[in-house]
């Protein structure tokens, strides 16, 4: 009992002498050689104010793209809306990253069958660890909470080439959570879509690929691994060390590592600069 109390005394203390990311005075984006440090200032207070991480960075990073490039509306996608509380976590973080970076518009959309997972249809949907119906939304509760996000309802293997054609805003970030394989399958197809309507460079999330029976060849990292098999010049590829460009306190948690970009090498604004780099020094020093 003793050991527990000071362990959680001692952690209570190092919580308390550790300095919030937040608490740090803002970098001046026009200074530093990356915009890492700016961005990471954002994204700590949002994390501070209990905003979901795995989402908040995508939507501050996806944003940051389109200011960059002088895209002034945006869409970002949740693929799988259950009960809700991505989708609300969404409409708080897009009205954050409006306010901060200004000037951007995000339009949000989360896409769901409304009545749960469809049943597994082989073993690629890992049925050992889902079953069909489970995860059922309840849409009356949802859409009384919801403000701006629109739902996009019934099986993404229909909805998404309708929503193809409905003209959305570039897509800017995507969190796929829709677990089954063949549900994944469909809802990538919306990187298929014409220029205008992705920006050149997709922040996707995906969060059934870890851990569990998650592997290369089930789920949503099979349906990955088809789509850069089927496209040319279309890539899905993960960020790659990620966790070591991110505030220290957030570098050892799981999302970093369930980070992709979509790279979309045919777009015709992929090689225009963003502002990820801003100068490039590498003078010789003098001490
Ligand atoms: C794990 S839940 C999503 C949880 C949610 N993202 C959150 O953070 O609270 C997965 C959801 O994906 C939806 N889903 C799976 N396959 C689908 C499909 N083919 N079409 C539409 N929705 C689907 C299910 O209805 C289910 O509610």
């Amino acid at each position: 009992v003793l050991r527990r109390l000071v362990r959680s005394s001692l952690s209570r203390i190092n919580r308390w002498l550790e300095v919030d990311p937040a608490d740090l005075p803002q970098p001046d984006p026009e200074v530093d050689d990356f915009i890492y440090p700016y961005l990471n200032w954002i994204f700590a207070g949002m994390a501070r104010d209990g905003m979901r991480r795995s989402y908040a960075w995508g939507v501050l990073h996806g944003a940051n793209l389109a200011k960059s490039l002088g895209i002034p509306r945006i869409s970002v996608l949740e693929f799988g809306v259950a009960g809700g509380n991505g989708l609300v976590e969404l409409e708080r973080i897009a009205a954050r990253v409006e306010q901060v970076l200004g000037g951007i518009q995000i339009d949000i959309y989360g896409f769901d069958t409304g009545e749960g997972l469809p049943a597994p249809r082989d073993y690629r949907d890992t049925p050992n660890l889902n079953m069909g119906g489970t995860l059922k939304m309840d849409r009356a509760k949802l859409e009384k909470r919801l403000s701006r996000a629109k739902l996009v309802l019934g099986n993404v293997e229909a909805t998404m080439p309708t929503f193809m054609k409905s003209n959305p805003a570039p897509v800017a970030f995507m969190a796929c959570d829709f677990v089954h394989y063949t549900s994944t399958v469909h809802g990538l197809k919306f990187l298929e879509g014409k220029p205008d309507m992705l920006l050149p460079r997709v922040h996707c999330y995906f969060d059934d690929i870890m851990g569990f029976t998650h592997s290369d060849y089930n789920g949503e990292r099979l349906a990955i691994h088809e789509f850069n098999a089927c496209h040319e010049m279309r890539k899905l590829s993960p960020i790659f060390g990620l966790k070591y460009y991110l505030p220290e306190r957030y570098a050892n948690e799981m999302w970093p590592e369930k980070y992709w970009l979509a790279h979309l090498f045919d777009h015709p604004r992929y090689a225009d600069k963003d502002n990820l780099v801003r100068y490039h020094r590498l003078e010789l020093r003098t001490d």
